[in-house]
């Protein structure tokens, strides 16, 4: 039983096939897909899924680099969509420096980040963190969240095993994905090493970050035991232990 914790089926890239493929995911072995939210545009895309396909749930949240299309009557309206039915967090939301250079547009990236924290904290929902070239403001919100005792994961984790370390001493999960297998992600597999195995979720940020030796194609979370393997072989454990303790962990954080 695998726990795919992040895709993006709603996403363009799977027009051409998408039911055919979510058709083949249960029989190959993928018990639960968060099905994540980046665009605002995209929320109900993402809720008509989790209620079609009874192995789907839902995120509802926008992701930093989307931050500008979110107004007050839009996040009102976010809000009344979070409590939909199968929706198990708030997500992606966070800080992305890497595509956002301008302080201005950074500083808005912050408030909403705030703003989609608030909300989960009144949800009573986990958070699914997005944080790129932006580790110091992340690591000092999510410390805030922490204080009010606001679960999550920080997903696709790409920072240095020492800040890995703060969170996981925060109580956070690391979702890992394709990035893993890449040669030189060097720092991430030594963070996967170490840290401990029931602190870690598994997920492929599909279409994105395909495993090699996809990288580069369309993803999908049929390409979730390439991933596995690689945080067993690091870990010296079988694939086994690593997909039951990953779909252990996800369900204890999302509450499925
Ligand atoms: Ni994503």
């Amino acid at each position: 039983m695998i726990f795919e914790s992040h895709a993006h089926y709603d996403d363009e890239a799977f027009d051409g096939d998408r039911e055919e493929l979510i058709g083949k995911l249960q029989e190959q072995g993928i018990a639960c897909v968060i099905n994540v939210t980046a665009e605002y545009s995209h929320i109900e895309r993402s809720l008509a899924l989790a209620e079609k396909y009874p192995f789907f749930y839902s995120s509802v949240g926008v992701h930093p680099s989307e931050v500008g299309e979110l107004n007050e009557d839009n996040f009102e309206r976010m809000k009344s969509l979070a409590t939909t039915k199968k929706v198990v967090a708030i997500g992606e939301i966070g800080l992305d420096y890497y595509w956002e250079k301008d302080k201005d547009k950074q500083e808005e990236q912050k408030f909403w980040f705030r703003r989609q924290l608030a909300l989960a904290a009144e949800m009573s929902l986990p958070v699914i963190i997005h944080s790129r070239d932006a580790a110091e403001d992340t690591l000092s919100i999510m410390e805030e969240a922490a204080k009010k005792n606001i679960p999550g994961v920080i997903h696709c984790y790409s920072y240095s095993r020492e800040i890995a370390e703060k969170y996981l001493s925060m109580g956070y999960f690391l979702g890992i994905g394709g990035v893993v297998t890449f040669q030189n992600s060097r720092k991430l597999k030594e963070t996967v090493e170490a840290a401990p195995i029931d602190r870690l979720l598994l997920e492929t940020d599909s279409p994105y970050l395909a495993p090699e030796p996809y990288r580069g194609k369309r993803n999908s979370s049929l390409n979730l035991p390439l991933v596995i393997a690689e945080i067993a072989r690091l870990k010296g454990i079988t694939a086994q232990e690593v997909a039951d303790r990953t779909c252990q962990n996800a369900r204890e954080l999302f509450h499925v």
